[in-house]
């Protein structure tokens, strides 16, 4: 199968809504000089919230090739959810994807498997493309044979109900490489990759495992990139830091070049 690499920047909560602009714009006009061709690697942003109508405004005047999406939404469609956003309010802004069970909300706030499901199909039902965050802490990976264990288990609840041919995206963020400056080797990143390619085969079917994208996520910067993105079942990175510095985050865009 011949998957797009999906490079994508998890800004969290930093930059202003001006900051946010003037990035995207940068970003767009950095890769343009570059020619950077967007069918070989698809780029996407992920800004707080509130920077989203703005980067809607740019991404739209200046019809730029980078997507973007919400770093969480709501498992409920509307009502009374004081301070929650709906995968409908993301969609009308023009967001394709919106991250899933990212491990700083599973921390933070306590999401469980339970919720990242119905986050999951609260994304599909709105059209956006979920991109379901998965990963073990540190203590977890010291606490078992099989790498891959607690990600599966995180994989498999949180496609629950969906639909064989559900538009997704897979992100494989080891906790203890996340900001921490310990990116997994290559190798331990594929292999816990693959064993998630295989629990897609078996919930899906290998031809629509070979289709979804797995990203690889815990600081990813221009020098590792590559050596990440030559293993075979990585599709693509999940970038937090060094998606906040332009040069580097469009160095990973381009990592082939
Ligand atoms: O969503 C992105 C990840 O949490 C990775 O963050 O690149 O700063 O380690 P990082």
């Amino acid at each position: 199968a011949t998957r797009t690499p999906l490079m994508a920047g998890n800004w969290k909560m930093n930059f202003d809504h001006l900051q946010s602009i003037a990035f995207v714009q940068k970003l767009a006009w950095t890769l343009k000089d570059a020619d950077h061709d967007y069918a070989k690697v698809e780029v996407a942003v992920f800004p707080p919230f509130t920077d989203l109508r703005s980067v809607q405004t740019v991404v739209d005047a200046d019809k730029l090739d980078v997507v973007y999406g919400g770093q969480d939404l709501s498992q409920h469609d509307s009502g009374a959810y004081t301070g929650d956003i709906s995968g409908a309010f993301l969609s009308k802004l023009g967001c394709s994807y919106a991250l899933v069970g990212h491990s700083e909300r599973r921390t933070i706030h306590g999401e469980d498997d339970a919720t990242c499901n119905a986050k999951v199909q609260a994304a599909l039902r709105h059209g956006l493309t979920p991109v379901l965050c998965v990963g073990e802490t540190l203590e977890q990976r010291e606490a078992t044979e099989n790498p891959a264990e607690v990600s599966i288990a995180q994989l498999i609840a949180g496609l629950e109900g969906v639909a064989d041919d559900a538009e997704l995206v897979i992100a494989y963020e080891p906790v203890w490489a996340i900001g921490t400056g310990r990116v997994a080797t290559a190798e331990q990143a594929q292999e816990v990759c693959h064993a998630l390619r295989g629990a897609l085969a078996e919930r899906f079917g290998e031809e629509r495992a070979a289709q979804i994208r797995i990203l690889y996520g815990g600081s990813v910067k221009p020098d590792n990139v590559a050596s990440i993105m030559r293993e075979p079942d990585i599709d693509g990175a999940l970038v937090g830091g060094a998606s906040l510095v332009i040069d580097d985050f469009a160095a990973i865009v381009r990592y082939r070049e």
